[in-house]
């Protein structure tokens, strides 16, 4: 197992992290968001890459999501967490509060979605049942019970296209449609990690109300606040995973109708 970290808003790199090495690789679809930083967290080998950027230069829309993961893929990873600044939609997700989600609903429209673009390579369709690694899911449940760290074991994750946060009537859609969180970045990072066959699963940390879930408009203050206090925990939920037997295996996860699964 080589695990990554994509650090996303609010955690652009791990203070913690005993650094080894850094490279930026190219890659067949472009660079990475940042270089790959390569180090040891309590103990434990951990490539971290910051998925908009060093100086946090990237929106949600131009984060080149196929060259990450294929540098990702490059570096030798297996399993990748996927840390996210989500909008809590329904009652259990108020902000402060960190879940590892279990399904996703993707809305998002006019990214690079696939490395199987057809043509020669044929045409490939990988399952996508459950978007997320389950035994990476416990390992991150276990991190956060071993640091003590409340976690909300499952959820939807609603991704949506950004930059602008969404109206109520979409936040009230979603809701109908079964969303508990709304990100920006969960898609199609997790279907491309799919597709390249590493198991993957994401640490939300809730900043905000989304919209038309609490009074007023949503403050970019409140986010801020919300956004240290949580990736504050979620670096001791990290700090956690070092104690966990290594062995996350990609159950539920990496399968391909074609059995080619490589980017
Ligand atoms: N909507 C979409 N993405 C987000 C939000 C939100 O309310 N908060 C943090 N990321």
């Amino acid at each position: 197992m080589r695990l990554a970290v994509i650090g996303g808003s609010g955690l652009g790199r791990l203070e913690a992290l005993d650094i080894t090495g850094r490279f930026r690789p190219e890659t067949p679809y472009g660079k990475p968001s940042a270089p790959l930083v390569v180090g040891r967290l309590a103990g434990r080998e951990l490539v971290f890459l910051a998925r908009h950027g060093e100086g946090h230069t990237l929106p949600p829309h131009r984060i080149n999501y196929r060259a990450n993961i294929a540098a990702l893929r490059q570096a030798g990873v297996s399993h990748v967490i996927a840390v996210a600044a989500v909008g809590g939609i329904t009652p259990a997700m108020a902000p402060g509060t960190l879940v590892v989600p279990d399904q996703l609903i993707d809305y998002t429209y006019g990214r690079e979605h696939t490395f199987f673009e057809g043509g020669e390579s044929g045409v490939t369709h990988v399952d996508f049942t459950y978007p997320y690694s389950e035994d990476l899911r416990r390992c991150l449940l276990t991190a956060g019970a071993a640091a003590g760290v409340d976690i909300v074991e499952g959820g939807c994750y609603g991704c949506t296209q950004g930059p602008r946060l969404e109206t109520a009537a979409e936040i009230a859609r979603m809701e109908r449609d079964g969303c508990d969180l709304v990100g920006m970045t969960g898609m199609p990072e997790a279907a491309l990690a799919r597709e390249a066959g590493l198991a993957y699963a994401c640490l939300a940390v809730v900043v905000n109300w989304a919209a038309g879930k609490a009074e007023g408009i949503v403050s970019m203050a409140e986010i801020e606040a919300n956004l240290a206090r949580g990736m504050a925990k979620v670096k001791r939920v990290l700090l956690g995973l070092g104690s966990i037997s290594a062995n996350a295996a990609t159950s539920r996860s990496g399968s391909s109708l074609s059995g080619e699964s490589s980017p």
